[in-house]
């Protein structure tokens, strides 16, 4: 599967820029080609040096797309603060980071503190919701942190960037990490990449493992009529 992150869109032409990338079932305009998913990266300048979208952009999409598939990466220091607010406004997927269970987040560098979440609570709440829960692990995190949750989760997004910003260059480790994890996992747990991936390495993800490949720039940052073709060098078929 592929996910279009929105963060390299045009912010100004939102619902027209996610159409473009969307096959015509999920309300979109890319035909049968289209990406599977909708990926809304949440940014709160304190888990990362950014800020980006909160659950008023998914509302937005939401009554746009109706069809569309919105798969939330909440990148913030205390996520379970807004299970709620992204189940409301009509998200799909929830997925957050172990980090802050370990008592590791970072303003401008890696910061240590009090463990600021309950992972098993938080994807409690998300079930409750009626979404599905991912946990997201940093490059740096060793893979065993995310060990108690594992059976949890519906899907484990391994990073391949330091969260914070698209464009960035691919780590090659974060491969590895999937590999290690793909025998820990039920065969219907899936396991997402997100950073740096484009037409290039994507055959690689696909192979160590990874089910869902995100994709920002390599999807946003071309003109319209070369999207659908990154988008299917992406996904592989
Ligand atoms: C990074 C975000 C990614 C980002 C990917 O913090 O979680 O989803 O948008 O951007 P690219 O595909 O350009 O690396
Ligand atoms: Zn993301």
């Amino acid at each position: 599967m592929a996910a279009a992150s929105i963060l390299s869109a045009d912010f100004g032409r939102m619902a027209d820029e996610c159409r473009s990338v969307l096959s015509d079932e999920q309300g979109g305009s890319a035909g049968p080609g289209g990406a599977d998913l909708l990926h809304l990266d949440v940014m709160d300048g304190h888990f990362v040096p950014n800020l980006t979208m909160g659950p008023d952009m998914c509302r937005g999409l939401r009554r746009a797309l109706p069809s569309a598939t919105l798969d939330v990466h909440l990148m913030v220091t205390d996520p379970g603060q807004y299970v709620d607010a992204f189940a409301d406004a009509g998200a799909d997927h929830v997925t957050f980071h172990v980090e802050p269970a370990l008592g590791v987040y970072r303003s401008k560098g890696p910061v240590e503190g009090p463990a600021r979440c309950d992972p098993a609570e938080v994807i409690g709440r998300v079930h409750e919701a009626g979404m599905t829960a991912g946990l997201a692990i940093n490059p740096p995190t060793p893979p065993d942190a995310l060990t108690p949750w594992l059976e949890m989760v519906d899907l484990v997004l391994v990073m391949s960037v330091n969260p914070g910003f698209s464009g960035q260059r691919f780590i090659e480790a974060a491969l590895e990490t999937t590999r290690g994890l793909r025998r820990f996992l039920r065969d219907e747990q899936l396991i997402q990449m997100d950073g740096g991936i484009g037409p290039e390495n994507a055959e690689r993800v696909r192979e160590s493992g990874c089910d869902v490949l995100v994709a920002a720039s390599a999807i946003f940052g071309r003109p319209e009529p070369e999207r659908i073709g990154a988008i299917t060098a992406i996904r592989g078929s």
